[in-house]
């Protein structure tokens, strides 16, 4: 690659890794007042996975990132950027997933830190790579989104327990000089008004762990379920018109559209929205449930491994989560075709 052309991200490679543990509709029935009639119809979620009890956020990175590293033709020593998307680290907050992970995978004296944008984390990761990448500072960077959801859910409350699953993804993105694998664009935002909208209370600053944390379920996720569905659907909508007139592409020329897999609904009717075919649309929430920062790169991972997702075709990422955070991508998967 030459540093004296202009010098492109471009994304590599994909890996994920799903726990073994299954927890089905059928189970959350005989766990809480609620019923796979109810689930299936109002979340097309039918299960979710689960990491045992002893594997952390960290060993399912690690496991999605070595894949990764494999599937992009390099090796660890290669890597000289390590990112990872979580909100639910192996310790709230030192040391740093990303730290543990690069350990774990023998990469030392490299830069690497994690960062909290909940379901947008991957797309956000992306952002940063790229401006890692363009601006010259790394070659090779690891993107990990990474959530061991099941951590700070709370079995007892039946309008969260049924959405969430555990898993992770993890990407490389390298430099290039070519422009037919250059990320077309990303776009990441937020806004802080809405940040009652998905709130885990503790532990923090605001609630130090004490015995009232524990009694009042502090630590478990909470949501304005309703109030963030509408919110999402506006939201995606919105973000991914955006990108697509600025980008000035129409639809219908996306192949690979792949939005955060929280609720069946919301994808669907935003697929609606921007009169995309099925055919077009990526959907893992039936069997993932939501994975958070893991949910994006987990889907593209999937459409890879079956053959779907071919060297050269295009993408469009749409997230949305905690914070608020949103984000949207426009890029060509640049590695090779899965060999089948
Ligand atoms: O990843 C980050 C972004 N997250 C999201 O985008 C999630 C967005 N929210 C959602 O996906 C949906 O709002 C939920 C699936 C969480 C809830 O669906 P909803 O259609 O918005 O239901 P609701 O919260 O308005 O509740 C409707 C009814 C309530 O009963 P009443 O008050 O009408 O008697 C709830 O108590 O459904 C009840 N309910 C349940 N019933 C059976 C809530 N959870 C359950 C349940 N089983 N698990």
């Amino acid at each position: 690659m030459s540093t004296t052309q202009p010098v492109y991200a471009s994304f590599k490679s994909i890996g994920a890794y799903v726990p073994e543990k299954i927890l089905s509709n059928e189970d959350l029935e005989k766990m809480v007042d609620t019923s796979d009639e109810w689930i299936t119809k109002r979340t097309g979620i039918k299960e979710r996975h689960l990491a045992a009890d002893d594997e952390y956020t960290s060993d399912m990175g690690v496991k999605a990132a070595k894949l990764a590293i494999e599937r992009a033709g390099l090796t660890s020593e290669d890597i000289d950027l390590v990112i990872c998307a979580t909100v639910t680290p192996d310790y709230f907050n030192m040391p740093s997933t990303a730290c543990i992970i690069s350990e774990k995978l023998g990469i030392r004296n490299v830069q690497a830190f994690d960062f909290a944008a909940a379901c947008s984390g991957f797309v956000y990761g992306l952002s940063v790579a790229k401006a890692f990448i363009e601006s010259g500072m790394k070659k090779n960077v690891l993107v990990i989104g990474a959530e061991k959801f099941s951590s700070i859910v709370d079995y007892t409350d039946r309008s969260t327990c049924i959405l969430f699953g555990d898993g992770a993804g993890a990407a490389v993105i390298s430099a290039t000089n070519n422009k037919k694998e250059a990320f077309i664009d990303v776009h990441a935002s937020a806004d802080g008004a809405y940040a009652d909208f998905l709130v885990t209370p503790a532990p923090g600053t605001v609630n130090p762990v004490s015995q009232k944390v524990l009694d009042e379920g502090l630590q478990y996720v909470q949501m304005k379920g309703n109030e963030t569905f509408k919110l999402a659907v506006k939201t995606l909508t919105k973000d991914v018109k955006e990108i697509l007139k600025k980008n000035d592409i129409p639809s219908e020329e996306i192949p690979h559209f792949i939005p955060h897999q929280a609720n069946y609904r919301i994808i669907k009717a935003v697929g609606d929205a921007l009169k995309m075919q099925e055919e077009q649309v990526v959907v893992t929430v039936h069997k993932y449930g939501n994975t958070s920062a893991a949910s994006i790169p987990m889907a593209i991972n999937d459409i890879w491994e079956s053959g779907r997702l071919k060297q050269g075709e295009l993408m469009l990422l749409d997230t949305f989560g905690g914070g608020l955070t949103w984000a949207s991508a426009l890029l060509p998967f640049a590695g090779e075709s899965a060999q089948r």
